[in-house]
């Protein structure tokens, strides 16, 4: 949700902070801001200023030259997107800054007690009650800005990563964490901490993991890790495996494009090693025999690849799958006992709603096999197994090659399940994992359309809904393109089930309606019933464009992919409603890497 950066060292600190800023704005854009530590025992020097990121970088004319400091980026919670409510939030005095990302369920109570103690608030945020209170925490602890931290962390009740820093002791920061994400870089001279690896990827690839309520406490050569009883942790250290590059556009126009373009290689690095069989490394931790159900848990763009996860679990695996939106299924005491396997799919692995579900389904002793495309975060390292996905990093809010990989993940892991339950044919199991290996060549074919077809969504710009129609897999892959189309175009878009059309959803079918219909695979059955759908839609003045691996004569417009296996068809036929979503924020002049009130990764309710 926010993005949070502290850097120590060697180095100009304002370079290396507006540096990870900018690496993390797609965590939330409506405000910004920086704290330094210039001169010991001197009020910090703090700009912070509402909207994008540019408008703060706008003011920094003359900033004077400092070795630590703290930068926020923002997603509002508590308190609108103003100067004022934007972090970092100080103490009276000035000297010490802290920023936040998450929520502080506590914090109306202990502002009333902190207003009582003479503490003045100049914002509505959450977060500034904890400066206040550490303020006076690090006074008791005689100015030891971990101790007081540890105290403070014990009295806040909800989620937070929290950074702080006071000029009485400029080359310290001292970060915690709850339910939000925090990692140390580890520099030569030099220190970070940040929500995530991305904001110090150019500076350092060594990585440090930090826990549940741990307090991380940094110089510029030293990092020291505690629990909130103060005791030294051991370092867990892992490598960062991309580069600073796979984190810039490129050439490209936005991060989006770059990414809808890197689809066929993520889709590659994902299934590489894997298609003979899951590594037993991999399944080490978990026992997948004697599972009576699945249920996978994800929210958004994740949640579309469960359902696709669905299709090929119940037919491969032989076993009944339900998908749900974790924030449905944390709060509703659902069924779940020590024969289920719970799969959270989420590419942050920080979504907060499918941590919770996930840890509710552990509570009641579900086995846990995540699929997750960042290393070291929350979901996978509560997971009983983890296949992770090679989509490198996502910048653009919208997710796309995420997507893909979660895909094939949940196709992998359907394989693994009908191989380890016997109802899959070795025959069978060959048939799909060719049709697997041959997807990154055949996205690269889909992406050959994306010029024309990026001509062709211009036309609907002044469109004012568009609907999208599917069977089978197809169906989850419709929900998905009206999902980018919402998210990008900020337009009406619905996805829905071919069959269910005359249910209610023809209704909205008027004269120039565009309808996108996810055609299933020409020849099969299912395709002749989409083509009645088609038909039905279409006679009630919709305009068709058709996605699928044939012609079909009734299409104004037709869209073809190459052919693939039935259940392989979304990661070839959502690649052009990426596109289509794409387009068509450009088109209405939208913001297309972060749209409107959106962020990339949910770590709030
Ligand atoms: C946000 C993002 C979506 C994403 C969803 C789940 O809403 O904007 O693109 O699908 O969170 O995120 P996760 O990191 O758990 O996959």
């Amino acid at each position: 949700m926010c993005g949070i950066v502290g850097y120590t060292g060697k180095a100009t600190a304002l370079s290396p902070v507006l540096e990870g800023l900018r690496r993390l704005e797609y965590r939330g854009y409506d405000s910004a801001g920086i704290a330094l530590a210039v001169t010991q025992g001197e009020p910090l020097w703090i700009e912070k200023r509402a909207g994008k990121l540019g408008n703060l970088e706008s003011t920094l004319t003359t900033v004077p030259d400092a070795h630590s400091g703290i930068g926020h980026t923002r997603w509002a919670t508590h308190g609108g997107p103003t100067d004022r409510n934007a972090h970092p939030h100080l103490d009276n005095e000035g000297k010490l800054a802290l920023i936040h990302n998450g929520i502080i369920e506590n914090y109306v109570e202990l502002r009333e007690e902190l207003e009582k103690r003479g503490h003045t608030f100049k914002s509505e945020t959450d977060t500034e009650s904890v400066v206040h209170l550490l303020s006076d925490a690090r006074k008791k602890h005689g100015g030891d800005l971990a101790a007081a931290m540890r105290e403070v962390c014990s009295q806040l009740r909800g989620s937070f990563t929290l950074l702080a820093i006071h000029s009485d002791e400029p080359g310290r920061i001292v970060g915690a964490r709850r339910n939000s994400p925090l990692v140390v870089g580890v520099g030569d001279g030099e220190n970070f901490l940040a929500s995530d690896v991305s904001a110090f990827i150019a500076h350092t690839k060594h990585a440090l993991e930090l826990g549940q309520d741990e307090v991380v406490d940094i110089t510029a050569t030293n990092i020291v890790i505690t629990n909130l009883e103060g005791d030294i942790l051991p370092q867990k250290a892992y490598e960062i495996s991309w580069d600073a590059s796979a984190a810039e556009r490129g050439g490209f126009e936005h991060f989006m494009l770059k990414e809808i373009y890197e689809q066929p290689k993520a889709v590659a690095d994902t299934l590489i090693g894997r298609t003979a069989g899951l590594d037993p490394e991999i399944t080490a931790g978990i026992n997948l025999e004697g599972i009576s159900k699945v249920v996978i848990i994800a929210c958004g763009t994740a949640f579309h690849a469960g359902l696709v996860g669905k299709y090929a679990i119940e037919k491969w695996a032989n076993i009944s799958v339900d998908v749900e939106l974790a924030s449905e299924y944390r709060y509703r005491e659902p069924s779940v006992d020590g024969n289920t396997l719970v799969i959270p799919i989420s590419q942050s692995g920080e979504t907060m709603d499918t941590l919770m579900a996930m840890r509710y389904a552990r509570s009641k002793g579900a086995r846990v096999f995540a699929v997750c495309n960042t290393n070291g975060s929350t979901i996978p390292r509560e997971s009983d197994a983890v296949l992770y996905t090679h989509a490198g990093p996502e910048i653009a809010v919208a997710s796309t090659k995420a997507f893909l990989t979660q895909l094939i993940a949940m196709y992998l892991i359907a394989l693994h399940l009908g191989t380890v339950r016997g109802s899959l044919t070795s025959a069978e199991h060959d048939e799909i994992v060719g049709h697997l290996a041959e997807l990154p060549s055949k996205i690269e074919q889909v992406l050959e359309t994306v010029e024309p077809l990026r001509a062709l969504t211009r036309q609907f710009k002044e469109a004012a809904s568009m609907l999208f129609l599917g069977r089978h897999v197809g169906f989850p892959t419709a929900l998905e393109g009206a999902l980018k189309l919402k998210e990008l175009a900020y337009m009406h878009a619905e996805g829905f089930a071919g069959g269910e059309l005359k249910h209610g959803p023809i209704a909205l079918i008027d004269q120039g309606t565009p309808v996108v219909a996810v055609m299933p695979a020409f020849g099969s059955l299912l395709a002749e019933k989409m083509a009645s759908n088609v038909q039905e839609v279409k006679a009630r003045g919709a305009i068709i464009i058709a996605i699928g691996d044939g012609d079909l004569p009734s299409a104004d417009h037709m869209i073809r992919i190459p052919a693939t296996h039935p259940f392989l068809e979304p990661v070839l036929a959502v690649v052009p409603l990426q596109v289509i979503a794409y387009e068509m924020a450009i088109a209405r002049g939208n913001d297309v890497d972060q749209p409107r009130n959106l962020a990339k990764s949910v770590t709030v309710e």
